[in-house]
């Protein structure tokens, strides 16, 4: 309902195509993942924030009453793409650093050094909460002109109760779905990472259980080990939380089986996933959520996207959009990637980031299908065959974006 108590219509028509996945479970896994039903010549109705009908517009019949309308001509509309695995809550840059990896170091080397992770921790506790939740907008802004329409983010650069609360209440003031990643890093006054989470699990996450949707934790060597990891979970579980975790990021240290153990939502990353990890996930309700532009950025091997999906596991796909690992906040860009990197068909990607990537969130029953009853969050692609989502690499694809049944942005 409008705030006038008349209902608020929409009608896009004339669209190309009105594409969605196919499959009707969640997640979606093997031949379901790259399932997709297209509707030729179509029209989408939103009312009241919700999709009413997906149809023909051949079979479009009269509607009485106000109904805006959005001239969807050349355009092919798709769900509104689900970003499952951003850091976007963070002040300051890295291209210096991005310059000294361009000629040689390792990423694992900076961090070592005090550098990287720990580098934007240093800015973010100086920026305060007005910058972090201005930070946050600017991040969301770049996000939606991409496609993106529901997004996660991470705290995770404060690492000190103040700056890790005003990161989790910037996210969620922005709209995000906020993640305590207070497991990221030992800052450097706590002389190890017990010692640490001694303090965050104790002083932090109380308040941070009342604020985020989940928690996460980098399991890596020189972060936390598989105890910590699980420790650190295990409290925020009994706080109400749902857990992920970075996992299998450069090295496997036993973040597969913790998070089957453990029932999380999801593994995130997977580089260094051997043929055990695999066959685990796929097992598993587990979703390993797969980023390929950290893994390039960095020169990781990809992770094993085709035996996944081949072996049943359910994958998402996301941008762990970050100023260290993944500067990019593009969604079709990571589809892109994931047809031309990981294997994956243009119809598997386009599940991995709707459907799946709105399962991780815990809201698959609201967002990532465009069908009757789901939140009115649409994409506009500015061709009329969807698949240019994946096809047009890097380039201006998205042309509108509908959230909540209104226009929110047009090119
Ligand atoms: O997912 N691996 C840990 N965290 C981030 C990178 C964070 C950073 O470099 O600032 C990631 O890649
Ligand atoms: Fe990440």
């Amino acid at each position: 309902m409008s705030s006038d108590g008349a209902s608020s219509r929409l009608l896009v028509r004339d669209l190309a195509q009105a594409v969605t996945p196919a499959g009707a479970a969640t997640p979606l896994r093997g031949d379901d993942l790259g399932r997709v039903t297209v509707v030729d010549a179509a029209y989408v109705l939103c009312e009241d924030g919700r999709i009413a009908e997906v149809g023909r517009m051949a079979d479009l019949g009269p509607l009485d009453g106000d109904v805006e309308e959005l001239d969807g001509r050349g355009l092919s509309a798709l769900p509104g793409l689900v970003d499952c695995h951003t850091h976007a809550c963070f002040a300051g840059d890295r291209a210096g650093e991005f310059e000294l990896r361009a000629r040689g170091a390792s990423y694992e080397e900076l961090h070592a050094a005090g550098g990287g992770i720990l580098s934007t921790v240093e800015a973010t506790r100086a920026a305060g909460e007005d910058r972090l939740r201005e930070a946050v907008r600017r991040h969301r802004e770049w996000m939606l002109h991409a496609g993106t329409t529901t997004f996660e983010a991470k705290s995770g650069y404060g690492l000190d109760r103040e700056t890790e609360l005003a990161s989790l209440r910037a996210i969620k003031a922005e709209g995000g779905s906020p993640t305590w990643l207070g497991a990221h890093a030992v800052p450097p006054e706590y002389e190890d990472a017990d010692a640490y989470l001694d303090f965050a699990l104790t002083d932090v996450l109380p308040e941070a259980a009342t604020i985020a949707d989940a928690a996460d934790v980098f399991l890596e060597r020189g972060a936390f080990d598989r105890n910590q990891a699980r420790r650190y979970l295990e409290a925020c579980r009994d706080a109400g939380l749902a857990l992920r975790l970075h996992g299998d990021q450069f090295t496997e240290q036993g973040a597969i089986p913790l998070a089957v153990e453990l029932s999380a939502r999801s593994v995130d990353h997977l580089e260094a996933t051997g043929d055990d990890g695999v066959r685990a996930l796929a097992k598993s309700d587990v979703v390993g959520v797969l980023l390929p532009v950290a893994a390039l950025v960095l020169g990781r091997p990809l992770p094993p996207a085709r035996s996944l999906v081949d072996a049943g596991a359910a994958i998402a796909l996301a941008t762990d959009f970050n100023p260290g690992s993944a500067f990019c906040e593009s969604l079709p860009i990571v589809t892109s990637l994931a047809c031309t990197q990981l294997g994956l068909s243009p119809g598997e990607a386009l599940g991995a980031v709707t459907v799946n990537a709105a399962h991780v969130l815990g809201r698959a029953h609201r967002i990532g299908r465009l069908a009757p009853g789901y939140d009115a969050d649409l994409v506009l692609l500015g061709a009329p065959d969807w698949r240019h989502l994946a096809y047009h690499f890097g380039g201006e694809v998205v042309s509108a974006v509908v959230r909540g049944g209104r226009l929110e942005w047009q090119r």
